[in-house]
């Protein structure tokens, strides 16, 4: 039903224009009619090119047709329908459209009354999103953070719109590292049966172990003794295995804890483990796999690097594992859409795998989005990559706790401490801390490497994080300043948009619906942080030039209300609220 969605504006449009095109020019049945927003207000608010490419199409069979005499024949042609208000010619063709003023201030109504909804989709859909994947033993970096910051408001995205989101882990808990790391416990930490040792620790075991094998005959024996065990999982082996991936999970958590992560499946590469041997099967009958060297590889069609998918001894690999997660997520997890949020580097191992699982047959890409949705990687303020003065790799939670602190500072600066409660202010902080970090990862383009920059992402100028969350505030607190109910607002009706700030405004926060279809598109996020700092921006423009509550000079007293505008206002926070929640990020009503 209508009040389950909310109209993509854009959408709307280009389907007018497209349905008129179609009946005037049959015949050009591939014909794409494009429509964008303006670029500016006296073009209207949406504006049609397509007379000029129409005209271009047309030369073979009506060679003295102008573009301008298809656009009076489109704007000849198009109905009335009750978003316009107006259309316009302009120069050699452009038609320029103008929205109706009773539509939008309708639609500011329908989110004031029925909150903030998605477009419609066509098809509600299982979704699997394969993301954060840290590795076990190991810490995990700036990297896997991208992966979760993107990965998770992808999901949110997608939960948004109504899709079924699986949100799997795929965890590097599996191979020959692990038996190294088990022989070197078993004679450095006696305990490793009953505990493992702490995090820190375990890395410090991890790298030793790592110097042992490379330099230790007698040890990479034992090693190897060990990565056998694990395979056949022998009980022991198995224990302390568990043991070392429960002490990682437990760090991996707190950080899902801090950033808001929740239902995070954890289905790491010893999940697929014993589906591995049936896809060599049957990878081997569909004749895809190649002996080089004693290993068995195989060539995704049109592949520069084949994938290992049996080494010379008999064992499987990151290939192999991935070719079972894929084909298990398809047949026994029915995914329509498989998405793996994993950083750029691996482009070639990732679409390797999805080329090879469609020339097995397992989806059909043309019906079946699997993606690699990559990201580039985190550089320090040096421009080189993140990494302590020291030269190590920064360890995440020390990262949160620096975050934390600047932004508790940031706070005392601005002397919010003397105004905030103890529990209000701890809560503001969290709030900026993680909230700026989330924000400046999804505010740039994904696929570009990014500076992690404290001062950048805690700046409350700019488009970042603590910007907008000062501009919900101050609508927040605008509304306090009367004692008209969310209930008042919602039954007010439509606003009036008089003033031309107001109406800028308005027509703006209806845009949420075209972006977020956009960022459906592309999974690109920055767009939905660039129309959100839009947004705060145009807001603020109306607020200069527009009261919304007006107060007493002296006594302080409010004496009028514009409760048109505030019921603006309210749409506007509802959307920023909802465009921040899809980041991952909660607004806070004071800080
Ligand atoms: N654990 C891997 C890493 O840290 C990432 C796994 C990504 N997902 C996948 N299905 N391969 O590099």
């Amino acid at each position: 039903t209508s009040s389950d969605h909310s109209p993509d504006v854009l959408q709307l449009v280009t389907s007018l224009f497209t349905n008129v095109i179609k009946a005037l020019y049959p015949d050009q049945e591939d014909f794409v009619v494009s429509v964008t927003p303006s670029t500016h207000e006296k073009y209207g608010d949406y504006q049609c090119n397509s007379a000029m490419n129409l005209s271009q199409a047309l030369k073979k069979t009506q060679p003295k047709v102008s573009p301008r005499e298809v656009a009076e024949k489109i704007v000849k042609n198009l109905p009335s329908s009750p978003y316009v208000d107006k259309v316009e010619l302009a120069g050699p063709g452009f038609i320029n459209l103008f929205l109706s003023k009773q539509f939008i201030s309708k639609l500011i109504s329908l989110i004031v009354k029925n909150g903030v909804k998605p477009p419609h989709i066509p098809k509600k859909k299982k979704v699997v999103i394969d993301m954060s994947s840290p590795n076990i033993a190991k810490e995990m970096h700036v990297g896997h953070l991208r992966s979760t910051i993107i990965g998770e408001s992808i999901a949110r995205l997608y939960q948004f719109v109504g899709h079924n989101v699986l949100k799997l882990n795929h965890l590097g808990d599996w191979g020959t590292q692990f038996g190294m790391l088990i022989a070197n416990l078993s004679e450095k930490f006696p305990n490793y049966l009953t505990v493992s040792p702490p995090i820190g620790d375990l890395q410090a075991f991890y790298k030793e172990s790592k110097a042992r094998f490379d330099n230790d005959e007698e040890f990479k024996k034992r090693a190897y003794a060990a990565v056998v065990q694990l395979q056949s999982y022998e009980p022991n082996t198995t224990k302390a295995w568990n043991l070392i991936c429960d002490e990682s999970r437990k760090e991996f958590m707190k950080i899902y804890k801090h950033f808001d992560i929740e239902d995070l499946v954890d289905r790491g590469e010893s999940f697929y483990q014993p589906l591995m041997p049936a896809v060599v099967e049957e990878l081997e009958k569909l004749n895809m796999l190649e002996l080089d060297e004693g290993r068995k590889i195989c060539w995704p069609p049109g592949a520069q690097v084949p994938l290992t998918i049996v080494k010379s001894d008999g064992g499987m690999t990151y290939d192999t594992s991935d070719m079972a997660a894929l084909k298990h997520r398809l047949v026994e997890e029915k995914a329509e859409e498989i998405l793996y949020v994993v950083d750029s580097g691996q482009a070639i191992h990732l679409n390797g795998v999805f080329d090879a699982g469609a020339k097995a047959g397992w989806f059909d890409p043309a019906k079946i989005r699997v993606e690699h949705i990559g990201f580039g990687v985190v550089l320090g303020e040096d421009k080189k990559k993140f990494k302590t003065r020291s030269g190590d790799t920064v360890r995440l939670m020390d990262l949160l706790e620096e975050g934390l602190k600047r932004a508790g500072q940031k706070l005392i600066d601005k002397g919010r401490d003397k105004v905030l409660t103890n529990e209000e202010l701890s809560l503001a902080k969290e709030a900026v801390a993680y909230g700026c970090i989330k924000y400046a990862d999804l505010s740039h383009c994904r696929t570009n490497d990014y500076v992690f920059s404290f001062d950048k992402m805690l700046d409350d100028k700019g488009n970042t994080a603590v910007y907008l969350q000062y501009a919900y505030m101050r609508i927040r607190s605008i509304s306090r300043l009367t004692t008209l109910t969310p209930e008042d607002l919602a039954n007010h009706g439509p606003p009036s948009l008089e003033h031309p700030k107001e109406w800028k405004l308005a027509k703006h926060v209806c845009r949420f619906a075209e972006i977020i279809n956009r960022c459906l598109v592309d999974l690109y996020l920055h767009n939905l942080c660039d129309y959100l700092y839009e947004l705060a921006t145009t807001f603020t423009e109306f607020y200069d030039a527009c009261y919304v509550v007006e107060k007493d000079r002296n006594t302080g007293e409010v004496i009028k209300i514009n409760v048109d505008r505030l019921v603006l206002c309210e749409a506007v926070a509802r959307v920023i609220k909802m465009g921040f929640h899809i980041l991952g990020i909660n607004t806070v009503e004071k800080m």
